[in-house]
């Protein structure tokens, strides 16, 4: 199939390049930047604005992993924007070039009355998806993704170094991570299948449960440091730090992941492990 990848060259992207090349589809990607793998076709541009009808043209499928976990106003570039007019655009440029298939990465959270922005976009994106597009679709909403040096969990990393580690809350708050290489081969299955996966909308949780303190000392474990000294901080004060800082340079954490963090992220929808075995977290974090 030929299939065009939005968001493709980042860090979930690259792992569905590779799997969507090693099922043997022609793939087109769109980015401001490359590179793309070897054998992928490199796209430039910005789907804020630009013509996605003519690299649609002649696809059989899109996928779709445009998104942002924090937003830049200054820059243009907000939930609102990025999550729900990018899939606007592309929806109607799939409409225009009658491309009917269409692949969404979401996010596990997402629902209607979700209180982060992030999760309440993807909803509105999902919805329209679902509702208003007349595409042929499928939805995967994974929980935190590890694996190929998951920004999330470098981040914990880091942190797992400093004499004391904040930790958000009690963190006690509950996790799926799933692998991001299970991810990107499942997309380039229900591509394949799409007799089984049309008009599906699939959570997807890893193998095994974490809460975020767990994950903290499996990240420290990572890196050769044996024990935290984790330093609880109250979400109320968090959310009072990040709410003045979220917007300086180099702020760890912004108010809408504050809110993610504490809740649990976690699914019973076990429906993908039928079709990928599953990988538990491992060393490659
Ligand atoms: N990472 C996770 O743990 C996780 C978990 C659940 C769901 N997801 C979802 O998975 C998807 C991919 O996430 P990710 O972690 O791979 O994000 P990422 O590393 O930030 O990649 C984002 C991709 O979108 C492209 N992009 C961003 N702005 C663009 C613009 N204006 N025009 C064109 N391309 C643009 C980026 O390339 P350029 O910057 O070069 O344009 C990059 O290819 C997102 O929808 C995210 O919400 C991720």
């Amino acid at each position: 199939m030929h299939i065009v990848v939005l968001g493709g060259t980042g860090y979930v992207g690259r792992a569905v390049q590779e799997a969507l090349l090693s099922h043997g589809h022609q793939i087109k990607v769109i980015a401001r930047k490359g590179p793309v793998a070897d054998g992928a076709q490199f796209v430039a541009g910005d789907v804020r604005d630009m013509d996605l009808a003519t690299p649609f043209d002649e696809a059989d499928a899109v996928v779709n992993l445009v998104g942002i976990i924090e937003e830049s106003p200054a820059q243009q570039i907000t939930f609102e924007l990025m999550h729900v007019e990018v899939v606007r655009r592309v929806i109607s440029a799939m409409s225009a070039v009658r491309v009917r298939r269409l692949v969404q990465m979401s996010a596990l959270g997402t629902r209607p009355g979700a209180r982060a922005r992030y999760h309440k976009t993807k909803w509105i994106a999902e919805d329209l998806i679902r509702h208003t597009s007349g595409l042929q679709f499928t939805i995967l909403r994974p929980s935190l993704l590890f694996g190929g040096g998951a920004p999330f969990f470098k981040m914990l990393q880091s942190q797992a170094k400093w004499p004391i580690t904040p930790i958000p809350g009690s963190g006690n708050t509950q996790f799926d991570p799933v692998y991001r290489g299970n991810v990107a081969e499942f997309a380039a299955l229900v591509l394949d299948n799409p007799n089984d996966a049309m008009g599906e909308t699939f959570e997807m949780g890893g193998p095994e449960r974490f809460s975020l303190n767990t994950m903290y000392r499996r990240a420290a474990q990572s890196v050769g440091k044996k024990q935290i000294m984790p330093w609880h901080i109250p979400y109320g004060l968090m959310m009072n730090l990040a709410r003045f800082g979220e917007n300086l340079p180099g702020f760890p954490v912004s108010v809408d992941q504050l809110l993610m963090l504490a809740e649990n992220n976690t699914t019973d929808d076990r429906r993908w492990m039928q079709w990928v075995a599953p990988t538990p977290l491992g060393k490659d974090l």
